[in-house]
């Protein structure tokens, strides 16, 4: 990857992803199917796989620019990317239009189950990407999860430009695997979604299957609790999570991927780049909700003097 593009400026990252309003039910244990439960308590924040990546990123350091759309109600989510240092000028907002929403249900030992509502996350169309890409300079990242539409649409045009594809496939769409996979430079996974890529349960198994792939490309399998694997063809790298208590697992994913890529925009080494995305997802378990739980730089630089 490389640090600068072609044209002499800074790398720099453009996330295309959701804005959510997540609403987080604290419940005894996730509801089973025909079973009506009481919440303890509920609360709103601001979150979004998309959103909270790019928060993550930016707070590590990294140049972002987010691309999403918001509905009318959509001025706080815009407000806490803009506070965490994330370009918020390309985000469209709908009148009208209702922005995405969660529904997270929270266990007392801090696992989720989450349902999401897109709203205006899909209304991508062909003129609001080429409005993105327009921006864009070959070497720049493109990230992209799948809670917006048009992903491959994006990132075809986006190769076309010469951007680097970071791909993390969630919530797991199966439909667009075979598009995706050849345009991917970086794939973010967790075991679930490995397995899903690749039919293998066993992480080392998961590694294996994505290597022999023919197309050439970064892995990043992140095994929560039980750490993180970097692969690429030549190497594969294990980072250990660092113990903590567990409060709240959202956007623990969200965090270690922006987290990562921003260390890899500053030219670290894979294995730089995993400690410190194990030591800020480490972070965001011990609090609540999605944004929010987010660290600063300064926070996991901290917790690495004192873990
Ligand atoms: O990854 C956590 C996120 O998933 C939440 O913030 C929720 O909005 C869903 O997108």
């Amino acid at each position: 990857m490389r640090r600068s593009s072609e044209k002499g400026n800074l790398m720099k990252l453009i996330n295309a992803g959701s804005l959510n309003y997540d609403t987080t039910y604290y419940v005894e244990h996730i509801v089973r199917p025909g079973e009506t439960i009481a919440a303890d308590r509920t609360e709103t924040a601001c979150g979004g796989k998309g959103l909270n990546q790019s928060i993550a990123a930016a707070s590590a350091g990294a140049a972002v620019y987010h691309a999403g759309i918001v509905g009318e109600d959509g001025a706080d989510l815009i407000q806490a990317a803009k506070e965490r240092g994330v370009n918020t000028a390309w985000i469209r907002t709908l009148s009208g239009r209702a922005s995405g929403r969660a529904v997270i249900l929270l266990d007392r030992s801090g696992q989720n189950s989450i349902i999401v509502y897109a709203g205006t996350n899909h209304a991508f169309d062909r003129e609001y990407r080429r409005e993105i890409l327009t921006q864009a300079q070959p070497g720049d990242l493109l990230l992209l999860q799948n809670e917006i539409n048009d992903v491959p649409e994006l990132a075809a045009e986006a190769k076309e430009k010469g951007m680097q594809i970071v791909w993390n496939p969630s919530p797991f769409v199966a439909e667009s695997v075979e598009q995706m996979m050849p345009l991917t430079d970086f794939l973010f996974i967790n075991e679930v979604e490995g397995g899903q890529l690749t039919g293998e349960t066993e992480p080392l198994k998961i590694l294996d299957r994505l290597k022999n792939m023919e197309h050439d490309m970064e892995v990043v399998l992140t095994l929560g609790e039980a750490g993180a694997y970097y692969q690429d063809k030549e190497t594969r790298i294990f980072q250990k999570s660092y113990p903590v208590k567990t409060e709240d697992t959202t956007a623990a994913g969200d965090t270690f991927t922006g987290y990562y890529l921003a260390e890899k925009m500053s030219g670290k080494r894979p294995e730089d780049c995993l400690k410190i995305a194990c030591a800020a997802a480490a972070l965001a378990v011990t609090r609540k909700g999605a944004a929010p739980s987010i660290p600063v730089r300064k926070e996991v630089v901290e917790f690495f003097a004192f873990p």
